[in-house]
């Protein structure tokens, strides 16, 4: 190249040799855009016009005349202006071109001089390049003045390859073309070069590709390679250097010609910024370009929004191995967090409460300014619960985690395999700072379960723990074949094996069945023989594949269910009465009866029946286990006696009073039965003490039979006595007519009333009212008593009679038939007047007006004429209650 540019210099020289002996040659040049002057001295040769040459042979002959205006002369200097009536924007010519001059003295023209051996001329000025060409090539817009002033036209010499010149575009011959507006196609290439825009070779300008410019980096670690995507990254890698941090790189490929170069082995364990070179041909980038090594987010713990604290964010590239002064500054949505401390996998940074909490706020990591945005799915939120750890411990679960929150706003789910139900817990107790939390676990069938917690719909991860054994007997064992069923909580579920039970010191523990789940309770549950015993909390050994618990349980509680009485004796059936007398106290009404018992066995035992024994509540005690439901012993009745208050006659209306003991019972083998004349009897009171019954037919004698159940009991002959009349009141005549009370003893049912009056003899209509005493107590059969006579002279019976009638007088006779026995009595008879009270129960007035009764001992006794027999019941009810208390 060189060699040609010298070349090119002799063949010059050596044709202004053959030309002039005295070369016309101007000292200066002064040229601007539109005008330009050359300067000779004023003695010298000067230019008079220039002939442009298209090529070595052909003059630009469509060029209009010019010429130099040499007139100005200047301190011995000659100023030749050029004139032209082209313009200056088509002034363009070979160097080939021709400059015609003259002597002073002579205006002889001697155009044979080369314009090429000019020293001065106007050179190319004002050059501007619409740009720098890439390196894959491209047209340019070249504008400036003078450009092909001596050159070209269409070529554009440059210092790559003189051969092969840029080539200029456009036809120079069209007149409309602007010389002073190039088009040139740059082909592909790099780096510098002068160009030539005369053809002399001694005038150039520098020139350059476009410098390389990087728009991207991309690594990919896996690959361990780093794409460098741009431009102008031109062909040949031998021309391109690539450095990292200034560290030369030397391995890389041009991957996609100009565009995309690829650095291989690359391989950055830290974040953060790298500043990345790439030269083409000694022409480097111009903007420093940074590369980011993103740290990588893969995952982010949560704070409480009223606690704060340390968030944990893990990935890769979180700390500078290169560089420890580098810390990252965190953002976490737009609150800062503050950096604690990293290492490559995991970062912490604290953040503060913040009142409004957050969901799925999005998190930055910025090393030296290189920011890492977590990715799509990992983003951060407010109390996110997580459990780290859990563990079982006497019936407590506690929890270790974060953000576990409070009662209110936090939720425990246990559920597990298929075994156990989903259940969920809300009481439980959480440290202040959140982190640690403990329950009461309630009762599962599996062992093994699954625990998650829920605050505010967001769930914690899940942790498996495992209780221990526990089980809960849930029946007592029969003394004898005994079985204990036994519910059983965390079982190992997995695992179907049969538990054992071993009692007391025994050393031969026995199998229990498979355990099933309870079709009640959902427990699973095993039944364990027990062997013969009494007693409650005895000690056993519960053993189910590697566990063993340990658990008492008690026999059952002794029961009766029936009694028999024979030969004296009675024999109680029932259960769990064992075989031990030392170890049984039998009660009966609360006495202790226990040293009668002649034999004992485990299902039935026997008393020693005493005449003593009363019926009543039977308890029994078993070695501590008392009865639930207490036995009635019921004892077969006794009668003592069938009477009446006199032991001979029939009371009132035909009461029969029986005496004896255990006479309450309604069961029919001890039921009583009373007949009078073998006639049913009503049973009026009953206790275990006295039986009353009625007859209704007041005969007399009357024969009164018992049965004891089916059995015949005793039997009497009971009569009535002769009626008596202890008292009649004076007759009352009120609006209503007549009416009188008559009191007296052993009244039988039948009778008639009337009375005679001067007049008249009225009929009355009485009805028999009883009580058992004046003073309404009840006459027991009490056989002492049956001979005071005290007693029978009191008024028991009343009869109460009446008549429609009204009458006039003042006295009359009253006839009572009474049973087989006649009465006559002359009576008072007294009108009751209006005003008074109806009521006639004032007891003085009529004791003051009492007729005294010959042969009777009458004395003030007070009648009542019960109103009604039901009343009468009543009274004999009360009078029980009151007894029995
Ligand atoms: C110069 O140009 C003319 C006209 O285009 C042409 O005829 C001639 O052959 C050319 N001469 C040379 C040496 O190229
Ligand atoms: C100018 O003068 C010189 C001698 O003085 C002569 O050799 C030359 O030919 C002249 N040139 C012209 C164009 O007259
Ligand atoms: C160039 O322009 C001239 C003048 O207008 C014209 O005669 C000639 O044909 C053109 N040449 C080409 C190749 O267009
Ligand atoms: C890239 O440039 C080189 C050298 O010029 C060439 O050999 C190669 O074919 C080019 N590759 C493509 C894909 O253009
Ligand atoms: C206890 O079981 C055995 C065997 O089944 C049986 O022979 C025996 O009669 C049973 N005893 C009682 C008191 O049920
Ligand atoms: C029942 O009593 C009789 C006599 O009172 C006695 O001989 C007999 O042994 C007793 N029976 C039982 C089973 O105790
Ligand atoms: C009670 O019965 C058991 C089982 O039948 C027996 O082993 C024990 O010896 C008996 N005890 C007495 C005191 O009879
Ligand atoms: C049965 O007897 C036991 C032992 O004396 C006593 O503790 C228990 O209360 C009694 N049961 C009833 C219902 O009276
Ligand atoms: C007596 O009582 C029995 C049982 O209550 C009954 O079957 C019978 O018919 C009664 N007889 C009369 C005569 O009422």
């Amino acid at each position: 190249m060189e060699q040609k540019i010298i070349i090119l210099f002799l063949f010059l020289f050596s044709i202004f040799k053959l030309g002039y002996s005295v070369k016309p040659s101007p000292i200066d040049v002064i040229y601007e855009d539109k005008s330009f002057t050359f300067i000779f001295n004023s003695n010298l040769p000067y230019f008079t016009r220039l002939i442009l040459y298209q090529n070595q042979t052909t003059p630009r002959n469509e060029m209009a005349p010019n010429y130099f205006d040499c007139s100005l002369v200047v301190a011995n200097k000659r100023h030749c202006l050029f004139h032209s009536d082209e313009p200056f924007s088509r002034l363009w010519g070979s160097i080939y071109s021709k400059i015609c001059a003259r002597n002073v003295s002579s205006p002889v023209e001697d155009c044979s001089l080369r314009v090429s051996a000019l020293d001065f001329y106007p050179l190319p000025s004002n050059l501007k390049y619409s740009k720098k060409p890439k390196t894959s090539g491209e047209d340019i817009i070249i504008t400036g003045s003078y450009l092909r002033f001596m050159g070209g036209p269409n070529f554009l010499i440059n210092s790559f390859d003189f051969d092969n010149p840029f080539i200029v575009k456009g036809n120079f011959s069209d007149p409309s073309f602007d010389c002073n507006y190039l088009t040139v196609t740059i082909p592909p290439g790099s780096g510098k070069c002068e160009l030539y825009y005369d053809e002399t070779g001694l005038f150039s300008v520098p020139f350059s590709y476009e410098s390389p410019k990087i728009s991207s980096t991309v690594s990919n670690l896996s690959k361990q390679i780093l794409v460098i995507n741009g431009d102008n990254f031109f062909t040949n890698k031998n021309l391109v250097r690539v450095s990292f941090d200034g560290i030369n790189q030397p391995n890389f490929i041009i991957s996609v010609n100009h565009t995309q170069i690829q650095v291989n082995n690359f391989n950055r364990v830290d974040p953060g910024p790298m500043s990345v070179n790439v030269s083409v041909d000694g022409i480097s980038i111009e903007n420093n370009y940074i590369h980011c090594s993103p740290a990588i987010i893969t995952s982010i713990s949560s704070v409480s929004n009223h606690l704060g604290g340390t968030v944990t964010i893990k990935g890769e590239k979180l700390s500078s191995t290169l560089n420890s002064s580098l810390t990252p500054s965190i953002t976490i949505g737009d609150k800062k967090c503050i950096f604690i401390r990293s290492k490559i996998t995991e970062l912490e940074c604290r953040l503060d409460p913040n009142e409004y909490g957050g969901k799925s706020l999005s998190v930055d990591v910025n090393f030296g300014g290189c920011s890492s945005t977590s990715p799509n799915g990992v983003s951060f939120t407010y109390n996110f619960p997580t459990l780290s750890s859990g563990s079982y411990s006497n019936g407590i679960v506690t929890l270790i985690g974060t953000n576990l929150g409070t009662n209110k706003e936090s939720l425990i789910q246990l559920y597990g395999n298929e075994i156990n139900d989903n259940i969920s817990i809300d009481q439980f107790n959480v440290s202040s700072d959140e982190k640690t939390l403990s329950f009461k676990l309630p009762l599962l069938r599996c062992k093994s379960f699954n625990i998650k917690l829920t605050r505010s719909n967001i769930s914690s991860n899940t942790l498996s723990i495992s209780a221990s054994l526990i089980i809960n007997v849930i029946s007592r064992s029969t003394v004898s074949n005994g079985t204990l069923n036994i519910e059983i909580y965390y079982m190992d579920c997995q695992v179907s094996s049969s538990p054992s039970i071993t009692v007391g010191n025994s050393f031969s523990p026995t199998q229990c069945s498979i355990p099933l789940q309870s079709l009640t309770s959902g427990y699973y549950e095993t039944t364990c023989p027990t062997p013969y015993g009494t007693g409650i909390n005895k000690q056993f050994l519960f053993k189910l594949n590697s566990e063993t618990v340990s658990d008492e349980f008690s026999y059952a509680l002794p029961t009766v269910q029936n009694s028999k009485i024979s030969q004296g004796n009675i024999t109680f059936h029932g259960n769990n009465f064992g075989n031990s007398t030392s170890l049984v106290q039998v009660y009966l009404n609360g006495s202790d009866i226990t040293s009668e018992i002649l034999e004992l066995e485990d299902h039935q035992f026997t008393i020693k029946k005493l005449d003593s024994f009363e019926n009543g509540p039977i308890n029994i005690t078993v070695d501590g286990n008392n009865m639930e439901l207490l036995f009635n012993l019921k004892l077969p009745p006794v009668i003592y006696g069938i009477t009446n208050k006199d032991n001979k006659a029939i009371a009132c209306g035909g009461l029969i009073t029986i005496s004896g003991k255990n006479l309450l019972t309604s069961d029919n083998e001890f039921k009583v039965k009373v007949f009078a004349n073998k006639r049913n009897t009503t049973v009026i009171v009953q206790d275990e003490k006295i039986l009353i019954v009625r007859d209704e037919s007041k005969e007399s004698p009357l024969f009164v039979s018992t049965l004891i159940g089916d059995d015949l009991g005793p039997n009497a002959i009971l009569t009535y006595l002769e009626p008596k009349i202890t008292v009649i009141p004076p007759i009352k005549i009120k609006k209503e007519g007549i009416s009188i009370r008559v009191g007296g003893v052993s009244f039988p049912g039948i009778f008639n009333a009337g009375l005679a009056l001067s007049s008249e003899n009225v009929s009355l209509s009485c009805n028999l009212q009883c009580s058992l005493s004046p003073n309404e107590i009840l006459y027991y059969s009490d056989q002492n008593l049956s001979s005071s006579e005290t007693d029978i002279t009191d008024s028991t019976d009343c009869l109460s009679c009446h008549s429609n009638s009204s009458v006039d007088e003042i006295s009359g006779l009253l006839y009572l038939q009474l049973g087989s026995t006649s009465f006559n009595y002359d009576v008072k008879i007294e009108k009751v007047k209006l005003s008074l009270s109806p009521s006639p129960s004032n007891g003085s007035e009529r004791n003051s007006n009492s007729s005294k009764l010959s042969g009777g001992a009458i004395a003030g006794i007070t009648i009542g004429c019960v109103a009604a027999v039901g009343l009468f019941v009543f009274l004999f009810g009360f009078v029980f209650i009151k007894k029995a208390r």
